[in-house]
């Protein structure tokens, strides 16, 4: 029987080499093109379709000589140098020690809290401890760890680190999965996913069959998915007793989880941090007054290249700096704050030059370490970098090494963030409040939180989102300045006043509470679990019932609910779309009026982001070449497509990078844009709407601007305002908000408003006063034709009595179009 086994185990070899060989190649084409290179891959990013499980393919003996290969395998692995260097780092992570408890309290329970201060192991550490654990247990081939992240940025970093901890590239027995790409084999067994990619997954596998161990991370930060996930998992724990789950979290409110799964075992893991010392914003005005006095000695270092030193001024260079920021506008506005309330200092926008002084100061007077910089979004991180660069002693390359850290990076160099940088080279991050907890950088020492983020909010009776920079609460404060102290005592510079500190809400509010629900409330409903509303009051808190009333509403107007809230058709294909509901209608609506390309593209780009960039310094330039892509369209959507045409007739020529340069566009972007362009098409012919072998029968009117605007108005209705005079004043106005104003970037914003009767938009967003961003001149009867619920289907009786108007004010084109694809639209209703 010995003999056998050894035979066995040699195929088993051999089947796994083969499975190996499958992830390097799937690995390589995933690096050349898109993700959708092969049919294993492109399932795997629709997060549709399960891939089977190699227990599956393999009978019991077989399964026993494979899980013995496994874990042969893993004991190799951890003799080779690398794995031997990390192995030492590892086991100085806080969560090292736990490691048998941990384990025993997962084999115990079905449901585990494990809390910890951010950096002390539980993402890198805790499911690798399992899938070893699982390995070394000869459970290898039935174990199928899951764990999920609530951004993408996390999910690859932290599947790439665990790889190389164990000796392995990324997707063999380690793999991520996220939204347009993943790596991942067969032979995965750990697998890293965006909580959204996992909640697709429950639709068609409400039971996650397969799924051994479950991890939920990061939900102290109670992300909406996250908290809806958590209502999910609470009902089908009784279903799959053998499920484990783990939920992890930072120190903040561990008990809250505890208490809503039954009470369930809490883990805390000690962490060790040094000292980090807190500074706010009047002592470090007192601090840069120090250092100007102090400059006497004038012992700076810094290079002199270039640098008008002492000839024009006598002044001392750190003078200088300080005067820029004017000390005096900062004392008082700090004294006046005092006086006057928190909000009064709400308003007001991160000052940059202080933060830049505050670095600067920062290189000049302290000791080594990284410098991190917490700012509220991509605007100010690239405006400070702008700035930065210009700065003739941080504009040093040889010295800084300045990096972005941003949520919707799509391609971050990830060693560079995470890694010492060479030695004489000061790292300086510049993050949103993705490093908060996420993402944590070891050796920095100094932090600039400018105590903001940008916040989303919810106001539910006027219907529109609220996006703002907001004070943060104390328990990200405390995240925030705990990321200094990793390596050695640190500096934390909160450049606002301790008064405004002392008045931070303990903690920030959940995300279900201050987020439209349209998507969620459709997500719930084809998850068949009952009432969208007593599934909701099930949550961790509970959103407002007119937010959940607004988004029901919403979802029948555009016909995806019918009036018992019911899913239509409509609503059942809009949930296979991973996108708004409003963006999934008009790619529907797209490919049956045979204009699938420019849907593709322009809900590619309201999907993801605009490609337009916004160069400071020449905005007027940028704002001409958006305008030169709308021409006469009066429509910021022709303007994206026409870009995006642009880019892609310029990359068949090889000078996609001059064309994207000279038009103030994102290559990133739009390399982006093309990837979600694949992914939706591949969506709709897995739905049926297209036939990816004839592209030309659904692009019949891609260059027919008239109908283009109108699958626009069909997809975004009713995201309409109209232009009308109300006593004096002619201007635009909703049905729920009244005046409303064209956002400054928009190419209707100098158009003269008596020729735009009708706009759709995009996006709705209350800033300092309520903008509509993206928006697109409609004629009225593309409105009364495909506003709402299309062409009343059954009668026919819309048509005919528009039948009239229409000759006088449409081309005959459209009309005729509209007759022709009437019996489509029909079907498209009532397909089962
Ligand atoms: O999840 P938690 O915040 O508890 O910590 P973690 O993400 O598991 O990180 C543990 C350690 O691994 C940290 O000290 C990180 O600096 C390091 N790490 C890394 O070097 N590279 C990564 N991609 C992720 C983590
Ligand atoms: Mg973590």
């Amino acid at each position: 029987s010995t003999q056998k086994e050894i035979i066995m185990s040699t195929e088993t070899e051999k089947k796994l080499g083969t499975l190996l060989k499958t992830t390097q190649e799937s690995g390589s084409s995933n690096a050349s093109t898109s993700a959708f290179s092969d049919q294993q891959d492109r399932t795997a990013t629709l997060g549709l379709k399960r891939p089977e499980s190699t227990s599956k393919l393999l009978d019991s003996l077989e399964k026993e000589s494979f899980n013995v290969a496994l874990k042969e395998r893993q004991e190799k692995l951890k003799g080779t140098e690398s794995v031997k260097a990390l192995q030492a780092f590892r086991e100085k992570l806080p969560a090292f020690r736990m490691k048998e408890g941990f384990l025993n309290s997962v084999s115990e329970n079905q449901v585990l809290v494990v809390s910890g201060e951010t950096g002390c192991g539980k993402t890198t550490q805790l499911p690798q401890f399992i899938l070893e654990e699982e390995i070394a247990s000869l459970r290898g081939a039935d174990c199928n760890i899951i764990c999920t992240q609530p951004r993408r940025i996390s999910a690859i970093s932290v599947a790439s680190r665990i790889s190389a901890e164990r000796g392995e590239s990324i997707g063999e027995s380690v793999g991520y999965q996220i939204r347009l790409e993943s790596k991942r084999s067969d032979q995965t067994r750990l697998l890293f996913c965006t909580t959204g990619v996992l909640l697709r997954r429950l639709i068609e596998d409400p039971n996650l069959t397969n799924v051994s161990h479950l991890l939920v991370d990061e939900i102290h930060e109670r992300g909406m998915n996250e908290d809806f996930l958590l209502i999910i998992l609470r009902d089908l724990l009784p279903r799959r007793p053998d499920l484990r789950l783990i939920l992890m979290s930072a120190t903040i409110n561990a008990d809250m989880f505890s208490t809503y799964f039954g009470n369930a075992p809490t883990i805390h893991i000690l962490g060790f941090t040094f000292p980090v010392a807190e500074l706010f914003l009047e002592d470090v005005l007192e601090k840069s007054r120090y250092s100007i006095k102090s400059s006497d000695s004038g012992n700076y270092q810094g290079s002199s290249k270039g640098r008008r030193r002492d000839s024009e001024s006598k002044k001392d260079d750190l003078t200088t700096v300080f005067e820029d920021v004017d000390i005096n506008f900062h004392y008082k506005s700090y004294s006046s704050a005092t006086r006057r309330s928190l909000e009064a200092w709400s308003g007001a926008q991160i000052d940059l030059d202080l933060v830049e002084a505050t670095i600067e100061h920062i290189c000049r007077r302290e000791g080594d370490g990284a410098i991190l910089v917490f700012l509220t979004g991509w605007d100010e991180i690239s405006k400070l970098l702008e700035k930065m660069n210009g700065n003739i002693l941080l504009g040093d390359s040889s010295k800084f090494l300045i990096l972005p850290l941003h949520g919707s990076m799509p391609t971050v160099n990830q060693r560079e963030i995470f890694d010492r940088p060479p030695p004489n080279k000061r790292k300086i991050v510049l993050a949103t409040n993705i490093a908060e907890s996420s993402i944590t950088i070891d050796d920095v020492v100094y932090v600039v939180d400018c105590g903001k983020a940008k916040e989303t909010s919810y106001d539910a009776l006027n219907k529109v989102a609220c996006l703002l920079p907001s004070w943060i609460s104390k328990a990200s404060a405390h995240q925030r300045r705990g990321r200094a102290g990793r390596v050695q005592a640190g500096v934390c510079y909160r450049l606002y006043p301790k008064v405004i500190y002392d008045a931070f809400p303990q903690y920030q509010l959940p995300e279900i509470i201050r987020t439209p629900l349209q998507e969620l409330c459709l997500h719930i409903k084809s998850l068949q679990v009952g009432s969208i509303g007593s599934f909701l009051a099930k949550a961790l808190q509970p959103p407002d019932a007119l937010a959940v009333e607004n988004a029901i509403e919403l979802l029948k107007t555009i016909g995806a609910l019918d009036e018992m809230e019911g899913l239509t058709p409509l609503g059942r294909h809009l949930c296979t779309l991973p996108v708004d509901p409003n963006i999934g209608k008009m790619l529907l609506i797209g490919t049956i009026f045979q204009c699938v390309n420019p849907a593709l593209t322009i809900a590619a780009a309201l999907a993801y982001r605009s490609p337009f960039v916004l160069p400071l310094s020449r905005k007027e330039e940028a704002d001409d070449a958006k305008r030169s892509f709308a021409g006469d369209s009066c429509s910021d959507h022709i303007a994206l497509l026409k870009a995006y045409e642009g880019y892609r007739d310029a990359k068949r020529c090889g000078n996609e990078k001059d064309f994207c340069w000279q038009n103030f566009l994102s290559p990133v972007t739009l390399r982006m844009m093309e990837d979600m362009r694949n992914q939706f098409l591949d969506l709709l012919s897995d739905i049926g709407f297209v036939d990816k072998s004839r592209p030309n029968a659904y692009n019949q009117y891609s260059n027919d601007m008239e109908m283009i605007t109108a699958v626009l108005c069909a997809g975004l209705y009713p995201n309409v305002v109209q232009c009308k005079r109300r006593g004096k004043r002619t201007a635009f106005y909703t049905k729920e908000l009244g005046k409303v104003d064209i956002h400054p970037g928009s190419v209707n914003a100098r158009v003269n408003i008596f020729e735009l009767p009708y706009l759709v938009y995009s996006e709705k967003v209350k800033t300092t006063s309520v903008y509509i961003r993206d928006s697109t001149n409609i004629s009225d009867y593309a409105l009364l034709m495909f506003g709402g619920n299309l062409i009343p289907s059954k009668t026919g009786e819309g048509i005919e009595m528009l039948g009239g108007y229409l000759h006088f004010s449409a081309s005959k084109n459209v009309l005729e179009l509209i007759q022709r694809f009437r019996g489509e639209v029909d079907k498209l209703l009532n397909r089962k």
